[in-house]
């Protein structure tokens, strides 16, 4: 539980993430006092309604994911913990083909569905639909008999039988009916002069009409589909005043007397509305003193009229709408071209609605009807009925060739036999009125559909068995309830132990730790001398003075204890495998061990899992790189001195053992040992002078397979004593050789020096002027004084 798999709902991402550090999540957060309140925080909470639960009873939530509150102790059998679930009740797969008896076609699968939903919580669950072959299909003529379709009435009476034969093709089982509406009859709708023009509209034009009507079923549904030309021919039209007709209330007499018009309940519902002018809508009724609202109920009197044309107003585009979807009607607006793109913008409001523009006489009205059809039977759409406002719905439709359309639940181009499907996920966002609720999610103008029952998980099973006045509430003083005490007015605490009347200011020292500290360390209040330690949000808080939580601890990397611990009141305490203060050091060493298995290459100790290395100069994860280090002969040195020679500090201080881990092969001479199969690692030639002066020379041998092998030469080579007399010749002839080289060194400069001051002394012999008027030497006896003072004259 409370793992991100819970935080699939962007909503408590957020959340989610913060509950993470140990001690704080989302459902310790919110500060829940009672189970139900925690059920609703998020579906992974669980509440804990054992009587004896957590530290002191004080500031310790019962809230919490269910692992946590198993951890603390709560015994599963006192956890509150429902959880969202899904059950298919009845999966009749789809039909194939629509049989003799359409009772056993199915067209959606599957048909009921039992869902369990948590507050927050979501299920997603899948729809199928199949239009099958050959489905019965109903269709309704409704026409408007105003006078302006005079000669549309006249047309179709000729195209009746045309129109019984094209929609023949698309179905063997077609029924027609044939109904008719002109207005309500009331002023300002209807001609009342001359007084004969009540009976015949028409009289002022020179013409018979009938009397105005608001609506008439002329012909139920009917598989002699003959007879639906019969019935037009015998129809005359009628007229009225104003230019907008009562067709909105023909359109829902048409769709909820199903009896009386006989639409089959399992067949597809055509309802083909044609008019040249505007429709009245509901508040029209207003003008003829009209103001009962439209109820939506069938009133057709035993002559096929309808009877409240002048009670009821126009029903409104909401109420025409729902009705045709309750009776899975899908309504065709054949309209002329002056209307179009009024009606087209009403048919955006009805679902499973078509217009057709239909010419001035409806000679094309079959096409029209034809095409509408094929438009309606080649989209599927779902619609919704009776969802509550806490449960959202969201589709994704996944219509022909798999293509998935996300967010949408209707599919079109499609043709009879094809398959579509919807994923359906059900959201419930909070908890509604009641424990559960049905709704259903069907296909516009299908009769099939699939019933989905909800039960909101909102409340806990423990609060049936409340008990008021309980005696764990101090002697009867509170109504115990999922492990908790719901007080009753006046009285206080975890057990309902004090009353306020009780309270005095003084209790208040003893809730205080330390003199004119805060009381109940400012995070709970005193009640009665007790501290009722305040739900925080970041977690529990509980102790004597509330001192303690499990949210203030050492953090490292945002996480507190480093998520390797538990902070219990300030402290982390780690899990096994993990020290320090914050628990962010680990006491695994494999990190720190060298290829040789050597602990940080014995260049340093192992600290939280990492190699500090302490030979100055070494470095790399193991220590293992270091140049200024003695390097690993002179190691091996001290292990071949104890190891084979059994001397030297280690075989005195007994560290040989420990430290050399090498196994020692004596050889003559050496070579490349012929281990092949293993990559070696190390091989390095070294040699040492020992203590008698003879040079060891051995191989430091080391492959991956573990093998670590030192080859140590047999015989030391020991030198022979120094020949004395080559030694002493050799210095003193170095001695001479070095004072004649000096010498002539001397020599050489003093030779140089003199050269250079002999031509300089010819040089100047060359420039000299030896007379003695010009002798350089020579100065005159007479001085020459100048006085200051003289002015002469
Ligand atoms: C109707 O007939 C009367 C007399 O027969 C005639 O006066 C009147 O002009 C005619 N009205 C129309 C609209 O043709
Ligand atoms: C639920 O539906 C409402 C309105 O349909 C929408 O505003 C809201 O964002 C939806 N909530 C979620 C969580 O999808
Ligand atoms: C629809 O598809 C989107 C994107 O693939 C996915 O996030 C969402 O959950 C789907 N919704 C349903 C109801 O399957
Ligand atoms: C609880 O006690 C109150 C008053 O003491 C009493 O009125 C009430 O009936 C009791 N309720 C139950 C269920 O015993
Ligand atoms: C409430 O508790 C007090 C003391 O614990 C007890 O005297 C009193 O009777 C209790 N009240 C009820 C209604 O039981
Ligand atoms: C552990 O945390 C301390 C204090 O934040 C930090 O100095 C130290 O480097 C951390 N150790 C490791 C191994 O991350
Ligand atoms: C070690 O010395 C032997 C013999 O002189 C030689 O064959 C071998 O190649 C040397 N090995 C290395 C790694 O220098």
């Amino acid at each position: 539980m409370g793992t991100p798999v819970n935080c699939v709902l962007s909503l408590f991402l957020v959340l989610c993430s913060a509950s993470k550090a140990y001690g704080s999540n989302i459902c310790t957060s919110q500060g829940v006092t009672t189970c139900q309140q925690c059920l609703a925080v998020h579906p992974s909470c669980a509440w804990c309604f054992q009587e004896e639960f957590g530290k002191g009873g004080s500031g310790v939530s019962r809230c919490d994911l269910k692992q946590n509150l198993l951890d603390e102790g709560c015994g599963a059998e006192s956890l509150e913990f429902p959880s969202s679930t899904i059950r298919l009740l009845k999966d009749t797969p789809l039909s194939s083909k629509a049989g003799g008896t359409a009772d056993d076609v199915t067209q959606v699968r599957p048909q009921k569905l039992h869902l369990t939903l948590r507050p927050g919580d979501a299920k997603r669950f899948t729809v199928s639909v199949k239009q099958v072959d050959d489905y019965p299909v109903d269709l309704y003529y409704l026409m408007d008999l105003s006078y302006s379709m005079n000669d549309d009435l006249f047309r179709l009476s000729y195209l009746g039988n045309k129109l019984a034969e094209t929609m023949g093709k698309k179905t063997s089982k077609l029924r027609m009916g044939f109904g008719s509406f002109v207005d309500k009859t009331a002023v300002p709708y209807m001609l009342i002069h001359p007084p004969e023009a009540i009976q015949n509209p028409c009289v002022k034009r020179n013409r018979t009409c009938q009397a105005q009507f608001g609506f008439k079923n002329l012909l139920p549904l009917t598989e002699k589909v003959a007879r639906f030309t019969e019935e037009v021919k015998k129809q005359q039209v009628s007229s009225n005043i104003d230019s907008p007709e009562g067709g909105f209330d023909a359109i829902m007499q048409a769709v909820v007397c199903k009896e009386k018009i006989g639409w089959r309940p399992d067949a597809s519902h055509l309802l083909v509305f044609t008019t040249d002018a505007n429709t009245h809508m509901a508040l029209d009724g207003r003008l003829a003193g009209v103001v009962q609202p439209n109820d939506g109920c069938c009133y057709l009197d035993e002559s096929n009229v309808y009877s409240k044309s002048t009670v009821l107003d126009y029903p409104s585009l909401g109420l025409i709408t729902e009705k045709l979807s309750e009776n899975n009607i899908n309504l065709i607006f054949a309209v002329s071209s002056y209307v179009f793109s009024t009606y087209q913008e009403y048919s955006k409001l009805i679902p499973g609605a078509a217009v057709g523009m239909l010419s001035t006489d409806s000679g094309n009205v079959i096409p029209l009807i034809e095409e509408a059809y094929d438009k309606i039977r080649s989209k599927v759409e779902l619609e919704v009925l009776g969802v509550p406002d806490e449960l959202n719905l969201s589709f994704n439709a996944t219509c022909l060739n798999g293509e998935v359309l996300n967010g949408l639940k209707s599919c079109s181009g499609l043709k009879i036999g094809d398959t579509v499907s919807f994923s359906v996920e059900a959201m419930l966002r909070g908890c509604p009125e009641g424990k559960s609720h049905t709704f259903t999610i069907k296909p516009v103008g299908f009769r099939d559909s699939l019933e989905v029952t909800v039960d909101f998980a909102c409340s806990c099973e423990c609060e049936a068995r409340a008990e008021a006045n309980s005696s764990l509430c101090s002697g009867g003083n509170g109504t115990y309830e999922c492990g908790i005490c719901q007080c009753d007015p006046g009285r206080l605490g975890p057990h309902c132990e004090c009353s306020l009347e009780d309270y005095t200011a003084s209790d208040d020292v003893s809730c205080v730790s330390q003199a004119d500290g805060p009381v109940c360390s400012g995070r709970g209040n005193c009640l009665c001398g007790q501290c009722s330690c305040h739900a925080s949000e970041f977690g529990q808080v509980w102790g004597k003075f509330c001192e303690c939580d499990d949210f203030n601890c050492l953090r490292f990397k945002g996480e507190m204890c480093s998520g390797n611990g538990k902070c219990d009141c300030g402290l982390c305490r780690c899990n096994a495998g993990w020290t320090g203060e914050n628990c962010n050091c680990t006491k695994l060493i494999n990190n720190c061990l060298s290829k040789s298995g050597l602990l940080c290459s014995g260049h340093g100790y192992c600290e939280c899992g990492k190699c500090q290395c302490t030979q100055p100069g070494a470095y790399g994860d193991t220590c293992e790189i270091c140049p200024t280090c003695p390097d690993s002969c002179s190691i091996k040195m001290d292990c071949v001195e104890c190891l084979h020679f059994k001397r030297g500090k280690k075989y005195a201080d007994n560290s040989c053992n420990r430290d050399c881990r090498n196994e020692i092969q004596v050889v003559d001479e050496l070579d490349i040992p012929a281990f092949q199969d293993a990559k070696v690692t190390i091989q390095k030639n070294c040699s040492y002078k020992d203590e008698n002066d003879c040079v060891v020379r051995f191989q430091q041998y080391e492959d991956e397979s573990g093998k670590s092998i030192l080859f140590v030469v047999k015989k030391p080579a020991c030198p022979g004593g120094p020949d004395t007399l080559v030694v002493l010749s050799a210095v003193a002839g170095a001695i001479l050789l070095l004072g004649l080289v000096g010498l002539l060194i001397w020599k050489l400069l003093v030779t140089i020096h003199d050269r250079r001051e002999y031509a300089k002394f010819e040089e100047e012999k060359a420039n000299a002027k030896w007379d003695t008027g010009n002798n350089p030497l020579y100065r005159g006896a007479t001085s020459t004084f100048t006085n200051v003072a003289y002015r002469g004259n």
